[in-house]
């Protein structure tokens, strides 16, 4: 695992973009996966940035996005398909098709999990896989406790991360209870660049305990430390309680 300690949130917002740039620079058809959430917001606009001033082209590149609230359709505010579309794909080049965000309105959702989960497999897995942390050390919705072998499925969100979302929604009571996530396996398995941002000191401690603490279930990110290629990019509220970096 790799950690970068940033300044300061612009700083990991243009270190993550570049990072993402010189990857679809060597690659125009590079596969992107893409997480949502307040942290990875300044990487899409420094992306956005990038496309309009002719520094990046989506053209030939594909996404797929982490997971969706269950229930909501892709027009819904809080959904995550709107979520990318306001923040990135309304404001670059990349088609349409190209774009690939699990259905979370679909009646068949155990075949919409299990299609999405073939099509990563079928393009030949994913180049770069943008994560975000949560206070709880979620990574995607695999909550706490999820296994380390699951697939994309359908997933319960935890009383920590309907409180953490509630912010979004207004209410505690019209968050979602349930979504569809690629699996910790999905992500270990398909993604050959992981790279998990973090900022602010309510992450501080899931960062400490993903980068240094033992793998275990009860901390999904932890289980990342066995994947080749993992870019931490933390600022320093995030990283604050790393015990490498006061050695
Ligand atoms: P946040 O969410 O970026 O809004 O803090 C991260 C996550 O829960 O994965």
């Amino acid at each position: 695992m790799n950690i970068i300690i940033a300044d300061h949130y612009d700083d990991l917002c243009r270190i993550s973009a570049d990072i993402v740039k010189d990857c679809v620079k060597a690659k125009p058809d590079a596969v992107l996966g893409l997480a949502t959430g307040s942290t990875p917001i300044g990487l899409y606009k420094q992306l956005v940035h990038q496309y309009k001033s002719g520094e990046l082209d989506f053209s030939k590149v594909t996404t797929f996005n982490l997971d969706e609230y269950i229930g909501l359709s892709p027009e819904h505010p809080q959904s995550y398909n709107k979520f990318m579309y306001d923040h990135l794909f309304r404001h670059i080049n990349v088609p349409e098709e190209q774009i690939h965000i699990p259905k979370g309105d679909n009646p068949q959702l155990e075949d919409e999990c299990s299609a999405y989960e073939n099509l990563i497999r079928r393009i030949g897995g994913i180049d770069i896989q943008i994560l975000g942390i949560g206070a709880n050390g979620h990574i995607g919705f695999n909550e706490p406790g999820s296994d380390p072998e699951a697939r994309t499925r359908i997933v319960r969100l935890s009383e920590s991360t309907i409180k953490a979302n509630a912010r979004f929604f207004g209410d505690q009571s019209l968050v979602p209870r349930l979504a569809i996530s690629m699996g910790i396996q999905t992500i270990m398995e398909f993604s050959r660049h992981i790279v998990l941002l973090a900022s602010g000191e309510e992450k501080a401690e899931a960062v400490q305990k993903m980068a240094e603490g033992i793998m275990t279930k009860n901390v999904p990110a932890s289980i990342l430390q066995s994947h080749p290629n993992v870019t931490v990019i933390a600022d320093q509220h995030a990283a604050q309680q790393l015990k490498k970096q006061s050695s």
